[in-house]
């Protein structure tokens, strides 16, 4: 707890996603996914250069931003790197004051401590790179009241927000390193950032007939921010983490997972609004009812659902990954419910990557 003591942190703040087009991915974000749009800032709200819309789930924030223009960075974004996460904010108590202490451990700043203010209060802002073209944004809104920032406008739903498909938080964000690399990041969030390693997978952990990864988890003092940190390791094969390099162009954010308290119910509403998920083979709940063993959840509900379970020592997760959101073999989203776990789902893994190679090399890339 104290080696974070110089770099408290509350929470996450939100992502945002740079896209090709994000008038229309927030209407995939929210028909398919379940957010609500709650504000909105672009040309009609006199920001000439981008369009964002904010979409807001339990304690869910996702800004999807496009630019309007093609010398604009987020076009040059997208058309390098197609529609991927640009920044991972944290909510801090004090934006100045960690942007000072996360650059005088060597971080590059990127945007500068300030204020902005509007009618509803004012917050602070900076942000500093990390991995790839990636940035952590410092948000301290404790002195704001209106929607997300000052000069987005708020965007009255049809009625209040709903619970949606029933996501309530952000639970962990991945990122995928080059080959060799990975402990340059590890030790990047631990000096910078304060982090401790919470858990590492080794190739012999992660590896299938064909490829393998090796993966290590970074996480606050409290356990609220989770950053596992992926490098491929070798195999017969492409690993799934060199594919998304290449199309990605370098490092990136991997895979989004959000809570559910009830993931039945929620992966039922996904799949009934057309999200498709990884295929879980029939053969997989052959073993993993003596693997996982008791749980609240009845099995035929998770597997009419293809939903994943595991068990370490500290209690059992559920949880289900999506197949990529976007043509580029780059993003998706996994759906977890914790009971006691802290894990990642170890026990998973294998007959993941298994079912994650089948679509790899139905694109020819494995
Ligand atoms: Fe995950």
């Amino acid at each position: 707890m104290t080696d974070t003591d110089f770099m408290p942190i509350d929470g996450w703040d939100h992502l945002e996603i740079w896209v090709g087009n994000a008038k229309q991915a927030a209407y995939f974000y929210e028909n398919a996914y379940g957010f609500t749009r709650t504000a909105y800032a672009g040309p009609e709200t006199g920001v000439r250069d981008r369009a964002s819309y904010v979409l807001e789930q339990g304690e869910i924030r996702f800004v999807l931003t496009s630019g309007l223009r093609a010398d604009s960075e987020i076009c040059k974004w997208a058309a390098t790197k197609g529609d991927s996460v640009r920044d991972v904010a944290l909510a801090v108590p004090d934006a100045s004051n960690a942007y000072r202490q996360a650059v005088q451990r060597g971080a590059r700043g990127v945007v500068e401590p300030h204020w902005i203010e509007d009618d509803h209060g004012r917050v602070e802002l900076a942000a500093i790179a990390t991995y790839g073209d990636n940035v952590h944004s410092f948000v301290n809104r404790s002195e704001y009241s209106g929607p997300y920032l000052p000069g987005y406008q708020a965007v009255s739903p049809n009625g209040p927000p709903g619970a949606g498909v029933g996501l309530v938080a952000i639970d962990h964000v991945v990122g995928n390193v080059e080959l060799g690399r990975m402990d340059e990041w590890v030790d990047f969030y631990a000096r910078v950032l304060g982090f401790t390693q919470l858990t590492h997978f080794s190739d012999e952990d992660i590896s299938t007939e064909y490829s393998a990864l090796m993966s290590k988890v970074m996480t606050d003092g409290e356990g609220k921010i989770k950053f596992p940190i992926n490098e491929p390791a070798e195999g017969k094969r492409k690993s799934q983490i060199e594919e998304y390099l290449e199309f990605h162009g370098g490092p990136g954010v991997q895979h989004v997972a959000m809570q559910s308290e009830d993931i039945v119910r929620t992966v039922a509403a996904l799949r009934e609004h057309g999200v498709l998920f990884i295929a879980t083979p029939d053969t997989y709940y052959d073993i993993v009812q003596e693997r996982v063993g008791e749980i609240e959840q009845n099995w035929d509900d998770l597997r009419s659902m293809g939903i994943l379970a595991d068990r370490d020592e500290e209690g059992y997760l559920l949880q289900l990954f999506t197949k990529i959101v976007q043509d580029r073999p780059t993003l998706f989203f996994e759906v977890i419910e914790r009971h006691g776990s802290r894990g990642f789902g170890i026990g998973n893994f294998k007959s993941l990557f298994e079912a994650i190679e089948r679509e790899q090399a139905l694109r020819g890339n494995l």
